[in-house]
């Protein structure tokens, strides 16, 4: 969608607000999400806009909690306060301002003015580049001051990014990604729950994950951190970019966690994470994301007490080059917006 015009602190005029949400909302459904579930809608009203959980699109038996939902929705939440700056407004926002309403995840609202710092600009100018990746990278290392930029991202929205300097803790994440993925794919159920968001090729579905965004051969890595078996042993995927046949790099291995482990920390660790992946697309690397073993609550809680000193871990990160051909997919902003007054802003809801 077109940007509306920046909005001008000279003056007393405002760009169109619902100019304002639409583009928001654009730019917001570019997160990631669990299983590119997108499990979000959003209602804007004059200068607000709010940002619900969509329970419709969750994951009963991956996320009974729905963790990765609110994570999620974070992290959309993130695009929205990035798109409000980018256009030089100062996004006010309530994260679950009503109990009562708890599929209500936050409101954002915008009046004051300030322009934005290149920073701001350069991490807006991201969020349509960005993608996740899966497999190895190149063994070139990270640009100086990459992982501090990183690491400091993760703290301005309370979280904490653990870097894994040392091999026994690299080693432990390793095995526990491995072992989740093993079990996940001996349960049935689960199985089925993921292959209901993972369409085959030639599907014309604008979510789940689709074949252009994974390889048709899984990388090895050292240590080894497989990912998830999106093509359910149909040998789908992208054809590979390297001919390697030894184990190439895994990249730096990190730990997203947060102090506490309430609903607004689920929101907060969203909102983390694409601060750090649009960061990290700044610096011209990419990230891995292995939420396996953390949807094991067992080994989530050896992982909290083994390797991130009680802090509770949200998701596995790999970071390092590598030149990307991955594509992935997104529904129309118009079919998750709903302008209060106007119905759904595009075409029908489905
Ligand atoms: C909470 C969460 C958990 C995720 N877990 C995984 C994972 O275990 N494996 C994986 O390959 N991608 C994972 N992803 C990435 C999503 O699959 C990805 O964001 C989605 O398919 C959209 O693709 P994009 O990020 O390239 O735009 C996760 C994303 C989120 C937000």
């Amino acid at each position: 969608m077109r940007k509306p015009r920046a909005a001008e602190p000279a003056t007393d005029e405002p760009a169109d607000a619902e100019e304002i949400a639409r583009y928001a909302v654009a730019e917001a459904v570019w997160a990631p999400s669990v299983h590119n579930t997108q499990p979000w809608r959003f209602v804007s009203d004059g200068r607000q806009l709010s940002l619900y959980a969509d329970a419709e699109r969750g994951l009963p038996v991956a996320d009974p909690d729905g963790r990765e939902m609110m994570i999620s929705c974070g992290a959309a939440l993130f695009n929205v306060q990035l798109a409000l700056r980018s256009l030089g407004y100062i996004p006010e926002t309530r994260v679950l301002p009503d109990p009562g309403q708890p599929a209500l995840v936050a409101q954002v609202s915008w009046r004051r003015r300030a322009p934005a710092s290149e920073f701001e600009q350069w991490l807006a100018s991201q969020v349509h580049q960005r993608r996740t990746h899966r497999g190895a990278f190149d063994p070139e290392p990270l640009p100086h001051g990459t992982l501090a930029a990183l690491r400091d991202s993760a703290a301005r929205d309370g979280a904490t990014l653990y870097i894994m300097a040392d091999d026994r803790r690299r080693a432990v994440l390793a095995t526990a990604v491995e072992t989740a993925e093993r079990a996940h794919r001996l349960d049935a159920e689960r199985v089925r729950e993921m292959a209901r968001w993972a369409p085959p090729p030639g599907s014309v579905r604008d979510d789940g994950v689709p074949v252009t965004s994974y390889p048709a051969q899984p990388e090895r890595t050292d240590p080894y951190f497989p990912g998830r078996d999106f093509a359910h042993g149909h040998g789908w995927g992208m054809p590979p970019l390297s001919s390697a046949r030894l184990p190439r790099a895994a990249g730096v291995v990190g730990l997203l966690t947060t102090a506490s482990d309430r609903r607004v920390d689920w929101v907060n660790a969203g909102r983390a994470l694409q601060r750090i992946l649009l960061t990290a697309s700044t610096c011209g690397a990419a990230v891995a994301l292995h939420s396996q073993p953390l949807e094991l609550p067992w080994l989530r809680e050896y992982i909290r007490t083994q390797v991130s000193d009680g802090a509770y871990p949200h998701l596995v990160l790999r970071i390092g080059m590598v030149i990307q051909a991955a594509d992935s997919v997104r529904r129309d902003p118009n079919d998750v917006l709903l302008a209060l007054g106007g119905g759904y802003a595009g075409s029908e809801r489905r």
